[in-house]
């Protein structure tokens, strides 16, 4: 079994890279994280004439909106290891308003002096690394003095499914917020940010609620982790397959939601 929709590590090596610009695409229509997305960037005021770093940038769709914000006197170096997702965010940034620099990189070994952005940003990127402090050690080191980092992740242990059989979902969401490398980041954001000597922490929420049973199993990569379960004899086939069809019906009856609450946090480097 694969864990590919969970898995953000290495999309290239995905059996399907193209499947994560339709994931992304959906996820980034939800409401909680359009919502999410605003509060954060105007919180960050990256502002005509900065240079800011994004690290995993994806599609490009956080980056563009940055480029408005910085004018054509300003600009973005905006890395991500994929090199798909990399070519995908080119191509959807032709006619950006200032000049955006797509590299391949890692968050963990930036090449760039110290002190070289006023801003860095970064979505949904932290759940999928093994040592977040590094990579906020590397942010706080290319930062500007008083340059300032936004960062928005998912928390995992908030993710809330409705069934009779308490129990099992338990079980479940708390297996599949272990299948994400740093599940929980999102409410290990304050810490981890003053623990690299970030401070004026801002900590904000948003919780994204859907209706869509598909999208659950899909693209939020449930029927994965039901898989994984059942392979590392977690659960039996036969409770699995009872649990997802109490969901169908509750989809049927349109009292099927999930939810999960996404974090932000905006902090000033020393
Ligand atoms: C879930 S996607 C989010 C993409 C984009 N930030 C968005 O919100 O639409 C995570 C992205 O981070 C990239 N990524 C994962 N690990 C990375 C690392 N160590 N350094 C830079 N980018 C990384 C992935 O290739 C992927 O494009």
């Amino acid at each position: 079994m694969t864990k590919d929709t969970l898995d953000y590590t290495c999309v290239d090596a995905m059996k399907d890279p193209n499947s994560a610009f339709r994931i992304t695409d959906m996820l980034r229509g939800l409401e909680g994280i359009i919502e999410l997305t605003n509060q954060g960037l105007a919180r960050l005021k990256a502002k005509t004439g900065d240079r800011v770093l994004e690290i995993g940038c994806g599609t490009g769709e956080d980056t563009r909106a940055i480029a408005k914000n910085v004018g054509s006197s300003g600009s973005i170096v905006a890395i991500d290891t994929s090199e798909t997702m990399l070519k995908e965010a080119k191509n959807r940034s032709m006619s950006a308003d200032s000049k955006i620099d797509f590299q391949v990189a890692d968050v963990n070994n930036l090449e760039f002096p110290d002190r070289t952005f006023n801003c860095c940003w970064s979505q949904r990127v932290f759940q999928h690394l093994a040592e977040p402090t590094k990579a906020l050690n590397e942010i706080a080191r290319v930062l500007k003095p008083g340059g300032r980092v936004g960062i928005l992740d998912t928390d995992w242990g908030t993710f809330a499914i409705d069934s009779q059989d308490k129990q099992l979902t338990q079980k479940i969401t708390t297996c599949f917020a272990g299948l994400i490398q740093n599940g929980l980041v999102g409410r290990q954001l304050p810490r981890l940010c003053a623990n690299s000597g970030f401070k004026n922490i801002d900590y904000f929420a948003n919780t994204i609620i859907s209706t869509n049973f598909e999208m659950l199993f899909d693209d939020f990569g449930m029927s994965e982790a039901l898989a994984y379960l059942e392979h590392q004899q977690v659960c039996s086939k036969l409770e699995l397959d009872s649990w997802k069809e109490e969901l169908r019906k509750n989809h049927e009856n349109n009292c099927f939601y999930f939810s999960v609450t996404m974090y932000g946090i905006v902090a000033e480097r020393s």
